[in-house]
């Protein structure tokens, strides 16, 4: 069944009528287990967050002022000054916590490492002052190019240590998307390693920085932990080993008392230009609202729970649901570095059965994953620990929903499923487990302090029907800007709605107030729940020398949510032809990195275009999902359809 809704272009397929509720021992055992917080939120938002910045984390100064609101520049908790190391570590250590597992960590070989608080902090204090004896200090920026391993979260939690920003770029990334972060954030080191282990392979991070590291005048240290033992090479002068800076730091530093809205990292994400945006993410807002919606949508109960958060650090999920809402909860963790299917396509359900992981946070293109290889393989597992299950990432489809929640929750844990962004920093929409109603596939409603409505084009809010997602306030986690481009912090979130924050997400709104969400309504794909720009794949395509243009879209995958598909008309002398569709994805993969290789190359001689050469994407969306095309009047030569039409129909696809 389709619903049409009232937004240009969104329509929502599903009518779900399936509701969950919280099951009774889950309830009865739940921090929240009362739906008062909701209108005592709301009553006083301010003060509420207040409250949850005074009750959750440890300030050396107290703030003056909750919020200065000057759309769209947020300040919260003016006056207010912090550390997120001490809030993540020195306190539970004082505590006596000391002893607690922060990271039962496990690389994919199998080798193992347990971390206690107290074993974080040491790490952490130690690599404080090796940054600082490379000339790091309060302010400068740190690249971060690391695999899953317990280093990543020391080099961040040292640089909040000593104030110094992180800019942690996903592993899986090219050398040139290493290469144009450095550069836009002018990085003065880069935290890297030898490598890291995917499905068996070593991932030379160490030679992709090394060509990254030919155009980064920035830098002026290169910092190498040693994991894959591959060789590398070491530029004198410049490139050091972590373990041998480690060896001789100093033991101890006192965390830097930080300002409330001082930068505390950049995390870049694309946008619908070819350009990533550096997303800026200050200190006292953001560590509360990780810090609050990870414990009350996991309903965290730091004593007892195994947490297992299974994205990657280099993404925002990892940022604020692996490093610094976990640690500033005092939460144990465990960490994987590798692949879900090495050495056997059962590893999640081992690690899970093995360390008693009772909270599991993961992507619904990983569930469909597992649904794909069978029921069977977690059934190989006693998985009887769990007791909540969440997703991120893009929108979990309610048979991906009650799959998880049937064979890998057993059918008595509920289902989070987490709305959020890069820009929001934290969770946004999302059930409190202990009290809302689940209806699968739904992200349910605003989190309490949280305000957000769907509009029509028009701006003005639909009560029921589809349009697009707006957050109606500023919220402690929000992004403060983009690194070095406030005018296209405003144009891109801030203006195409007056007085509102534009997601670029579409959703529909049930007579419950639900959110159903649809995904972005602009031209930022959603692969396995990483955002990709179509322009950023068709700078890549064209950059080919053999690439006249190209035009790229995301079509619906039944595994990874959105699938690239690139339309592509060569330059005279070049030739189509299946080798020539590898090395096109190759140069992708060079250009950006394996996650932005389109599935599906279609040659053309021509591109669909109106008159005045504008490429009509929604035509190529509707070949590449096998949809009849609708008006096709205002192409100039409609012609060109059919004959992409069939070509799209032979062209071959990558797993
Ligand atoms: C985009 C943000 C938030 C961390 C991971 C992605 C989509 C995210 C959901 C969800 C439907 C979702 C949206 C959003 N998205 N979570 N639960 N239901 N869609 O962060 O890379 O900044 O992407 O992911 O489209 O705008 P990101």
């Amino acid at each position: 069944m389709s619903q049409s809704s009232g937004a240009a272009g969104i329509e929502s397929f599903y009518l779900e009528a399936r509701t969950i509720e919280p099951p009774v021992g889950f309830r009865e055992r739940a921090l929240v287990a009362d739906r008062d917080i909701y209108a005592r939120a709301e009553a006083d938002w301010e003060g509420f967050w207040a409250e949850q910045a005074a009750e959750l984390l440890d300030w050396f100064e107290a703030w003056d002022t909750i919020l200065d609101w000057k759309l769209p520049f947020a300040r919260w908790f003016i006056g207010g000054t912090l550390n997120v190391s001490h809030n993540c570590l020195d306190r539970h250590v004082a505590a006596g916590r000391g002893d607690r597992v922060a990271f039962h960590w496990e690389g994919e070989p199998g080798d193992t490492r347990t971390i206690t608080y107290a074993d974080l902090l040491e790490e952490v204090e130690r690599f404080s002052n090796v940054l600082e004896s490379l000339g790091v200090t309060r302010g400068d920026r740190v690249a971060v190019y690391m695999p899953m391993i317990p280093e990543l979260p020391v080099a961040m939690l040292a640089c909040t240590r000593i104030g110094a920003v992180h800019s942690v770029v996903f592993g899986g990334f090219s050398s040139e998307a290493l290469r144009d972060r450095i550069v836009d954030a002018e990085a003065k080191v880069l935290v890297t390693a030898d490598g890291g282990w995917r499905k068996g392979a070593a991932v030379p991070l160490k030679a992709n920085a090394d060509v990254a590291l030919e155009e980064t005048p920035s830098i002026d240290h290169v910092v190498v932990v040693r994991r894959t033992e591959v060789d590398v090479e070491m530029r004198s002068g410049r490139d050091r080993w972590w373990h041998e800076l480690m060896a001789d730091a100093r033991r101890h530093r006192v965390p830097e008392p930080m300002a409330s809205e001082d930068l505390l990292y950049l995390l870049y994400t694309s946008g619908t230009t070819a350009k990533p945006k550096g997303i800026m993410h200050t200190t006292g807002g953001y560590l509360t609202q990780v810090a609050f919606t990870h414990k009350y949508v996991f309903d965290l109960h730091p004593e007892e729970d195994v947490y297992w958060c299974a994205a990657d650090i280099g993404w925002v999920t990892g940022h604020s649901y692996i490093v610094y809402g976990p640690l500033a909860n005092g939460a144990t963790s465990v960490l994987y570095e590798g692949s879900p299917d090495f050495p056997t396509r059962d590893r999640w359900w081992s690690i899970v059965e093995q360390y008693g992981v009772t909270l599991l946070y993961t992507a619904p293109t990983a569930v469909r994953t597992f649904m794909k290889w069978g029921s069977e393989e977690p059934a190989k597992h006693d998985l009887s620990s769990l007791r909540l299950l969440g997703s991120v990432g893009e929108p979990i489809n309610p048979e991906a929903w009650m799959w998880y929640f049937e064979h890998i929750g057993g059918g008595r844990c509920p289902v989070v499923d987490t709305w959020w962004q890069t820009e929001t920093g934290a969770i946004m929409i999302s059930p409190l487990p202990g009290v809302t109603t689940l209806k699968p596939g739904s992200a349910t409603t605003p989190l309490p302090g949280i305000a957000a409505e769907v509009v029509d084009d028009a701006g003005k809010k639909v009560a029921e029907g589809g349009g697009y997602v707006t957050i109606t306030r500023p919220w402690p986690a929000m992004l403060r800007g983009i690194y070095g481009d406030p005018v296209r912090y405003r144009d891109t979130y801030w203006s195409r709605f007056e007085g509102r924050y534009f997601a670029g997400d579409g959703a529909r709104i049930d007579d419950d107030g639900y959110f159903w969400f649809m995904g972005r309504v602009d031209d930022v794909m959603n692969v396995s729940g990483h955002r990709i720009s179509t322009t950023e794949v068709e700078s890549a395509l064209v950059d080919h020398p053999s690439v006249a243009e190209a035009a790229v879209v995301g079509a619906k995958d039944a595994t990874t949510g959105q699938a690239i598909i690139a339309y592509v008309t060569l330059r005279g002398g070049h030739h189509a032809s299946e080798e020539h569709g590898q090395s096109l994805r190759r140069h992708c993969a060079t250009k950006i990195g394996p996650i932005a290789r389109p599935k599906t190359i279609v040659f053309t001689d021509d591109l669909p275009k109106t008159r005045s050469g504008k490429i009509m994407r929604r035509l190529l969306r509707d070949v590449a999902e096998g949809r009849d095309l609708g008006d096709t009047t205002t192409l100039a030569d409609a012609s060109v359809v059919e004959e992409i039409r069939a070509r799209a129909q032979a062209a071959p696809s990558e797993e």
